[in-house]
């Protein structure tokens, strides 16, 4: 099998950010997102030449310790008999910056397994076993998903044409991965539960806007969540951060559009990155009034 497997990014309205259990993976709380369909990756696996697994993102040679992470994922699926493999991968987005490049990833990855290891899974078979890779993969099969506490994954069909863009701030690997982030939050945060209250309450009334194609409410309460979520790391022991000064001036600049009269909001994942929300036919007027404000790079997520 020579052609690759593509797997999408989404970015969550309702974060998930914390695991309630590890084996098979529940989230504390109910989450939402909505996936981007032009940042993705691209994966396709060959058999290796070498006498052992290889795992390379756009070109270059993954450390041991994400070949590691990768291949005892994989194995818990595929063949325990098998030839050693090199798994080609590219992401259209920036690695581990906070763009979701974990959720294209890992749906890429699992849907090249299932064509080069002839699994013949359905897609929701797929979608159970991606979550086990990274929890918010499950999401990107459907352009929107919700994946509820007890592992269920939904697809949310709305009227809404919501999209998004990206202004980056910084595209290098953060220093510390989602994973280790929500792992020291739930273990150390004095406001965790307050959180999961919190997101469970925003997950019903995000439901319910969507439901309402009331695109004021989804970005206010998209941009409260992601503020709360951010708040959890300053309340870890001890504390961080995900956001910079350039962060802040991203936010400030969705604020002086909203001042406007021009209908955007932010959400901001792990890393500081900042996503704007808006409905797609607005784009190219949002894009012209961020093109003067922001002079570093401006990512358009939606085809
Ligand atoms: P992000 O914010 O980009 O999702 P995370 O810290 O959540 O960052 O996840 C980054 C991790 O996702 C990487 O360390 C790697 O394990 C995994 N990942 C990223 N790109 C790929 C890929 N193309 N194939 C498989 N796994 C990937
Ligand atoms: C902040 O899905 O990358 O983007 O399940 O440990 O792989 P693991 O974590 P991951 O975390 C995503 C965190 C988030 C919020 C979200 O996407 O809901």
């Amino acid at each position: 099998m020579d052609s690759f497997s593509i797997g999408y990014a989404n970015i969550a309205l309702v974060k998930y950010w914390g695991k309630k259990q590890k084996n098979p993976v529940l989230p504390f709380n109910p989450n939402l997102s909505l996936r981007l369909d032009k940042l993705k990756t691209k994966t396709k696996i060959i058999k290796s030449s070498s006498n052992d697994d290889e795992f390379y993102i756009n070109d270059e040679k993954q450390s041991k310790e994400e070949l590691s992470k990768i291949i005892n994922f994989i194995n818990k699926f595929i063949p325990k008999n098998r030839e050693k493999i090199k798994i080609i991968s590219y992401n259209s987005l920036p690695t581990a910056a906070g763009l979701s490049s974990s959720s294209s990833g890992t749906m890429a990855l699992v849907i090249a397994c299932n064509e080069y290891f002839n699994l013949n899974k359905s897609k929701e078979e797929l979608i159970s076993i991606a979550k086990e890779g990274s929890g918010s993969s499950c999401r990107s099969f459907y352009k929107m998903a919700s994946w509820l506490e007890d592992g269920t994954v939904k697809e949310i069909k709305s009227d809404i044409n919501l999209a998004m863009m990206v202004l980056v701030v910084n595209e290098n690997r953060k220093e510390i991965s989602s994973r280790k982030a929500m792992e020291i939050c739930v273990n150390t945060s004095s406001n965790y539960n307050d959180w999961v209250c919190k997101a469970k309450n925003d997950f019903s009334n995000m439901l319910d806007a969507i439901k309402k194609s009331d695109f004021k409410k989804i970005g206010e309460i998209a941009e409260d969540n992601a503020l709360y979520m951010h708040s959890t790391t300053k309340k870890a022991n001890p504390p961080f951060s995900f956001l910079t000064n350039e962060t802040y001036k991203a936010i400030d600049i969705v604020k002086k559009l909203r001042k406007k009269g021009i209908e955007c909001y932010f959400t901001i994942d792990a890393g500081p990155n900042v996503k704007i929300l808006y409905q797609r036919e607005n784009q190219d007027l949002i894009y012209k009034e961020v093109k003067k404000l922001w002079t570093k790079k401006i990512i358009l997520c939606m085809e």
